[in-house]
């Protein structure tokens, strides 16, 4: 079997929480009878659609018949904007759809009348500027609430957002704006992290001027700097919406109308763009956010992901709203002003779901308890994590310094692709067992094959794939269906048995019980701090470098960030490898992908190990990084220069210590 990282050393974990009777006898999903439900999937689905607004009712739930590209709920029409704002701002119009926070400490709510309003005023403005159904938006901003507001702009005129990170660099922005060929980049003048601002609107100028699609910049002031104004083109946002009027009709679409494309990391260096359509999308969002979190008409919901993120595009902004549940929205990171950030917000607005990054949590157990007992976190009820497996060990911590034993903890695995969440407990019906995602949705499906795609036993592991079609899954890639087959649905599929396996990329055990523990990536994608990042597009990242002959880089394992990235370079002729060259190697990095993507350590090497047919042996640097043993070498061409690269490592390693 390739290789399925840490499959027989798993963590044999034998602790089972059962769900707290209080939150069992008050919970509206509290019985196993659910997921028996589920086992009728287009039945289920059918059900939980009818709690949106739709124009038009469907004529079939699912059309499977062009697999794998899904068709769900054809016929019917809607705007998914009617269901997360227009119905909320008619029943509970003063009711808070977003407390924000910033990071400097100031705050504002939004209601959901007024955030209809914004929204109505910004899709004038956008359509002012000639925006139509089915344009593509790019949005590469700061967390606050014009974000929100823009996507849903784009979605109450049927246009497509295209959502870029705020980390992104200005080369990653224009990669992802030409390849969605957009139309409008809404952006702010600059974004704040940590005390500090970061130049949003110089960077998206940068891109910019390797874009002919793009016709106007619309700019949210968020500091008041005085940027750049390119006169015809750049747009103030403050000025666009208030000369507009407070309503804008929603532009009816169909249910498979795109409703965005999020770029993701892939095994190649180009970033693949996810496309999500409306119906089936919200439905999936919009359940799973329910009834994951238990979502009760007072709650206050709090998810820490960036809106740049999947995590913020379903569980900030649509399964929230669609929901009218109350969310916060804070600007910044958890160690500003202090450690206690977090748990100050929790405090303040008295948060009763939680939702954040295994790599926060170690993060946070790393600063010791004192932070969190600062502050009064008895309102929290549910605890949730997603992005990378959580290990035991952060799990137990979560559970009790920060739930105090009484929250249960959502473990909720997923993908960009996947849309929604796909395998996570539900937390007044399921055991939870400290680092297993449990078992699927009701209404998933998931099985762990083995390399000739036979379904492995219980007790076995193997590569996880999803053997039914589910409501949010992604219907292609943009500009590439072939891509889209290829990767996802070539593998594990019989096509001319008409059975469909979506193979995910992770490798996965199953206990005896049928529970989940997620393995990590299975390909050359590296998970860092719960954020993709492909091998490949670093690689070529730092080849562009004039210094650089070859690269190879790979994720290894790291106690905070789940993976870091260690890069190793073989110079060209001539060249003299030294702390300033590193340096530049990783500025070079975080310039042409962004920060998150700067290798943490970068080993120069006289050569690579390569097997005889010139494949890198990417397994080999990762057990040179983790000072593993090494493993066989006798496949490999160059076998003297793994001692070598060891080393280098380990000599690098004393050096940074
Ligand atoms: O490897 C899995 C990991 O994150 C990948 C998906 O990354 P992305 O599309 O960026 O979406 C992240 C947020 C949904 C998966 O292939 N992953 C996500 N959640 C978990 C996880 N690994 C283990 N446990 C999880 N709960």
């Amino acid at each position: 079997m390739t290789d399925i990282p840490a499959i027989d050393a798993l963590y044999q974990e034998s602790r089972k929480f059962p769900p707290p009777p209080e939150l069992v006898s008050s919970a509206a999903t509290n019985s196993t009878r659910i997921y028996a439900e589920g086992d009728d999937h287009q039945n289920f689905w059918e059900e939980r659609a009818r709690s949106l607004v739709w124009r038009h009712p469907w004529d079939q739930v699912l059309d499977w018949s062009g697999a794998p590209f899904a068709k769900w709920f054809t016929g019917a029409t809607l705007n998914v904007t009617e269901s997360c704002l227009d119905r909320h701002a008619s029943a509970t119009p003063s009711k808070i759809a977003y407390y924000f926070e910033g990071e400097e400490g100031d705050s504002r709510t939004i209601t959901y009348a007024g955030l209809l309003e914004e929204v109505s005023r910004f899709a004038n403005g956008l359509a002012e500027l000639g925006v139509e159904k089915g344009d593509r938006i790019a949005i590469y901003m700061g967390m606050v609430p014009e974000f929100p507001v823009a996507l849903l702009a784009c979605a109450r005129l049927g246009a497509v957002h295209s959502v870029v990170f705020g980390g992104f660099s200005p080369e990653a922005l224009a990669d992802r704006i030409n390849d969605a060929k957009a139309k409008v980049v809404i952006t702010c003048d600059q974004s704040r992290r940590k005390g500090q601002t970061v130049d949003l609107k110089a960077f998206a100028d940068a891109a910019i001027e390797r874009c002919d699609s793009v016709e106007h910049v619309v700019v949210v002031a968020r500091t008041g700097a005085d940027v750049n104004r390119v006169p015809g083109r750049d747009v103030d946002y403050r000025e666009l919406v208030s000369r507009q009027r407070p309503v804008r009709p929603a532009t009816e679409c169909s249910s498979e109308d795109p409703l965005f494309i999020l770029y993701t990391s892939g095994t190649t260096g180009k970033p693949k763009g996810i496309v999500h359509t409306s119906g089936g999308y919200l439905v999936g969002a919009t359940t799973t956010h329910r009834e994951v979190f238990d979502l009760r008409p007072d709650d206050v919901y709090w998810c820490t992901a960036d809106i740049g993120w999947i995590t913020g595009h379903s569980y900030v902004v649509y399964g929230p709203l669609a929901n009218g549940a109350t969310s916060v929205i804070y600007e910044g990171v958890a160690d500003y002003p202090d450690k206690d950030r977090f748990w100050n917000i929790v405090e303040k607005y008295r948060v009763t779901q939680l939702y954040t990054a295994p790599t926060s949590i170690r993060t946070f157990m790393k600063w010791g308890d004192d932070f969190p007992g600062r502050n009064d976190l008895s309102s929290l009820r549910i605890l949730g994590t997603v992005g990378e497996p959580i290990n035991p060990e952060a799990w137990m911590w979560y559970r009790d310094v920060i739930g105090k034993g009484r929250c249960p903890i959502v473990d909720t695995w997923w993908q960009t692709e996947t849309g929604h969440m796909m395998i996570s407990p539900l937390p007044a019906v399921t055991e939870t067992k400290p680092g297993s995602a449990s078992m699927p949705l009701p209404g998933i499906s998931a099985d762990i094959v083995d390399d000739e795609g036979r379904s492995v036993p219980f007790g076995g592991g193997g590569y996880l794939v999803l053997d039914h079609p589910w409501p949010g899954m992604a219907r292609t890639i943009y500009n590439d269906p072939d891509r889209f087959v290829d990767t996802y649905w070539a593998r594990f599929s019989s096509p001319a048995e008409g059975r469909w396996r979506y193979f995910a990329g992770d490798g996965a055990k199953r206990d005896e019980d049928g529970y989940f523990w997620l393995l990590g990536r299975v390909d050359d994608v590296m998970n860092v701090s719960g954020h993709r990042i492909s091998t490949l597009e670093v690689e070529s990242a730092l080849v562009d470098h004039p210094s650089v002959a070859e690269a190879a880089v790979i994720g290894r394992a790291d106690p905070i960030t789940g993976q870091a990235i260690a890069a190793f370079v073989t110079l060209k002729a001539g060249v003299k490898g030294n702390q300033p060259l590193i340096a530049e190697l990783r500025d070079q990095v975080a310039g042409k992908i962004g920060k998150i993507a700067r290798p943490a350590s970068i080993v120069f090497t006289e050569d690579l190990p390569k097997t005889r047919s010139g494949k890198i042996m990417r397994r080999l640097l990762r057990d040179i990084s983790e000072q593993r043993k090494l493993g066989d070498v006798t496949t490999l061409a160059n076998a003297d220069v793994v001692q070598e690269i060891a080393r280098r490592a380990q000599m690098q390693a004393t050096t940074e210590e």
